[in-house]
């Protein structure tokens, strides 16, 4: 008999909020959306349900603030937190999104020992460590979603600067999730050509930055909040990946324990993610430049952990 697949969305904000929209109009799975709040989440569920009709999907629906609700689910996103405001850092909402995640991971667990956890909140590559030591789950079923979505920005850069389809566009963005991310435009074609035979180094090297400041970018058009339609779609996209089996290799917060010599720490990493999650990270060949800043990049979350750590 074929059974639904269930996702949970922890955070019914604009991040989780979109994140169900999406799932429920791909037909992903059953959605269930958590939240601090009670009434929020029922009537945000309610009302994508209510598109339904509209849309044509079968998806269901629901939310509340009570876990029960999200039991046995197959993949729980935690995106509960506070997003960044502006002036503020990623590194500000520390201490507090630690504790959340803490928190609600715990209640998560409890209710889905199976699942696959997938940590959108901020600062990223941190509470992707915090629900990897909250859960206790093995290293493959805990990751954070970050490299998408940075990817996704460099793409959409290139593809305005060039004027071509995105869909031409290959690229991978390793590193922590921040100022220390690392995007790779050795790495990056457009239909198979070299990025640096198309464009200026320049013009490169603006997009790059770009790239890296692209969370701000949106925070100070926004003023009250952060990006949401980006990060939703970099969701949907891991969590179909996962429950398709369909091995998409995708950048994405992981444990790395001696690949790129890195020691026990959650760092962007291109990994090949099919259903039982994080199937294979690939260690890519870096030139000395590349590795120093993703050594680099490694350190910052390294000494956020630490400090993460003592919440727990
Ligand atoms: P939001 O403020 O719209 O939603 C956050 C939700 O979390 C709120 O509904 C709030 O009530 C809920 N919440 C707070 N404490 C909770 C608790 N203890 N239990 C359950 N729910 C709780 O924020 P938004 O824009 O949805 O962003 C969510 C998080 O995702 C932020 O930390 C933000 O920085 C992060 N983010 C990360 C991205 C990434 O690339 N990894 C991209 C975009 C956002
Ligand atoms: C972003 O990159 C806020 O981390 C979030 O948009």
């Amino acid at each position: 008999m074929l059974t639904r697949k269930k996702v949970t969305v922890i955070g019914a904000g604009h991040v989780g909020a979109t994140a169900a929209q999406g799932l429920a109009e791909k037909e992903m799975a059953d959605v269930v959306l958590i939240d601090i709040h009670e009434d929020m989440p029922a009537g945000k569920a309610l009302d994508l349900a209510e598109a339904a009709p509209i849309y044509g999907y079968d998806s269901r629906l629901v939310g509340g603030a009570d876990y029960e609700a999200s039991a046995d689910s197959d993949i729980v996103v935690i995106t509960s937190g506070l997003p960044r405001k502006p002036g503020m850092s990623r590194d500000d909402l520390l201490r507090v999104n630690a504790k959340i995640v803490n928190e609600v991971t715990a209640k998560a667990v409890e209710k889905s020992p199976d699942a696959i956890l997938i940590v959108v909140s901020n600062p990223l590559d941190a509470m992707t460590y915090v629900a990897y030591r909250t859960s206790g789950f093995p290293k493959k079923r805990v990751m954070g979603m970050a490299g998408v979505l940075d990817a996704a920005r460099f793409k959409a850069f290139l593809a305005m600067e060039l004027n071509v389809s995105i869909e031409n566009i290959q690229t991978i963005v390793l590193g922590g999730h921040g100022d220390s991310m690392v995007p790779l435009p050795r790495y990056t074609t457009i239909s198979g050509i070299p990025i640096m035979e198309l464009i200026s180094k320049d013009r490169l090297d603006a997009i790059v930055q770009r790239t890296r400041d692209g969370g701000a970018e949106i925070v100070k058009l926004l003023k009250t909040g952060s990006a949401y339609y980006a990060p939703s779609a970099a969701i949907v996209e891991m969590v179909e990946s996962i429950l398709k089996d369909k091995n998409k290799i995708l950048p994405c917060s992981a444990l790395c324990t001696g690949e790129y010599k890195l020691d026990e720490v959650f760092i962007g990493v291109p990994v090949r993610l099919g259903n039982t999650g994080i199937e294979q990270i690939y260690e890519i060949n870096l030139s000395t430049e590349e590795a120093s800043a993703l050594t680099a990049s490694a350190k910052t979350v390294q000494d956020l952990c630490k400090i993460a750590g003592e919440v727990l």
